[in-house]
């Protein structure tokens, strides 16, 4: 029998990649999806159209039709588009593209898990650069790492999960004029703050942003996409697979932006109820939220969150548990529910903390 180890390269051996549980029938607040499911008439509409799908031929690829729609949607032009099977395929494509004589990915900590595995298992050197005390980038730090280090590649997730904070707009000005190679902002959770960098790529070549539809109620379908200079996202296609977007979630992404007035309520809704949720964890004694731009609050615990993190699962309350010392040490995050997923969660958590004697 060959020997595993031998063969995978040393580090995808030593990590333990992304695991994302699986379960049922669970109240599911711990991966940052839209709580809405999609209503009839919508629904109808939607499966009517995805019935004219020719399952027997390949997606269209490059998807033209798909990209000059989010361009038009976005205000650029359609070759400032390139698309993702999820922005996770597009930080995959830019971690196996930047890497020639410049190259390492640069992320600050805590943040958005994935660019660091991402990096490791594209065999990029990985630059991590703790958040300051407000979990705000810390500069200095950034800059003098960006010197010694030579990142081809850094990631700021733009407003920032897990901490759900927007960092200093221009301290990310800075790092990009800095930077000796790309900065993606990922605007993941963008629509939630009203905020976005995307007029800062005319200024900036070296600029990229990544958003994706899995925030806005489309999680299923996989699309992410980037937008950003012609010439980088040229070299950036020769990585991407030729049909990475099946036909399916191309025909839906379609449908999104046609009905988008009921996703852009949506969102509307989620950042009412994040206020709620965010007032009602601000009166349970021993629980510290911290504010958020975006559609999950970030919170710590005056006691073990891995119990609270159980007791939650036991009922049927899926949150993130994040207990990481020092940085997080009974640190969790909680996705923006609806309004009876946040009034569950929330006697839900005032039960488990009050057993605690808190
Ligand atoms: C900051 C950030 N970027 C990107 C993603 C991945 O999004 P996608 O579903 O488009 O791959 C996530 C998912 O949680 C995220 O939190």
């Amino acid at each position: 029998m060959m020997i595993l180890k031998d063969l995978v390269a040393d580090k995808i051996y030593q990590q333990s990649g992304y695991k994302a549980p699986v379960y049922s029938g669970a109240i599911k607040m711990d991966a940052n999806e839209n709580p809405f499911c999609l209503e009839e008439p919508l629904k109808r509409k939607l499966m009517e159209e995805l019935k004219k799908v020719e399952l027997n031929r390949y997606p269209e690829a490059g998807n033209p039709e798909l990209r000059a729609r989010l361009a038009k949607y976005c205000g650029v032009d359609q070759d400032r588009v390139m698309l993702g099977n999820g922005s996770d395929e597009l930080i995959q494509i830019l971690c196996l593209t930047m890497k020639g004589k410049i190259s390492g990915v640069m992320a600050p900590f805590p943040t958005f898990v994935m660019y660091k595995i991402i990096a490791v298992n594209a065999g990029q050197k990985v630059m991590e650069v703790p958040l300051d005390e407000n979990f705000d980038l810390d500069l200095d730090a950034m800059l003098e790492k960006v010197s010694a280090g030579f990142p081809s590649l850094i990631f700021l997730s733009y407003p920032n999960s897990p901490t759900g904070n927007l960092f200093d707009r221009d301290k990310i000005e800075t790092v990009i004029k800095k930077a000796p190679g790309l900065v993606i902002v990922d605007e993941a959770y963008g629509a939630f703050s009203g905020q976005t960098l995307l007029t800062l790529t005319k200024k900036y070549d070296n600029l990229l942003i990544l958003k994706t539809l899995s925030k806005l109620g489309m999680a299923s379908i996989r699309l992410g996409f980037l937008l950003g200079h012609p010439e980088i996202l040229e070299q950036l296609n020769k990585v991407r697979l030729p049909y990475n977007i099946n036909a399916l979630s191309q025909l839906t992404a379609n449908f999104f932006l046609d009905n988008i007035d009921e996703f852009d309520r949506q969102v509307d809704d989620i950042v009412h109820r994040r206020e709620e949720l965010f007032a009602g964890l601000k009166k349970i004694t021993g629980i510290t939220p911290h504010p958020s731009q975006a559609n999950f609050i970030y919170f710590s615990c005056n006691f073990d969150s891995d119990h609270i993190y159980a007791n939650l699962a036991a009922q049927g309350i899926m949150v993130k548990n994040l207990n990481v010392p020092p940085r997080m040490t009974n640190c969790m995050r909680v996705t923006v529910g609806n309004h009876q997923e946040n009034e569950t969660f929330l006697k839900a958590l005032q039960r488990v903390v009050s057993e605690q004697g808190a």
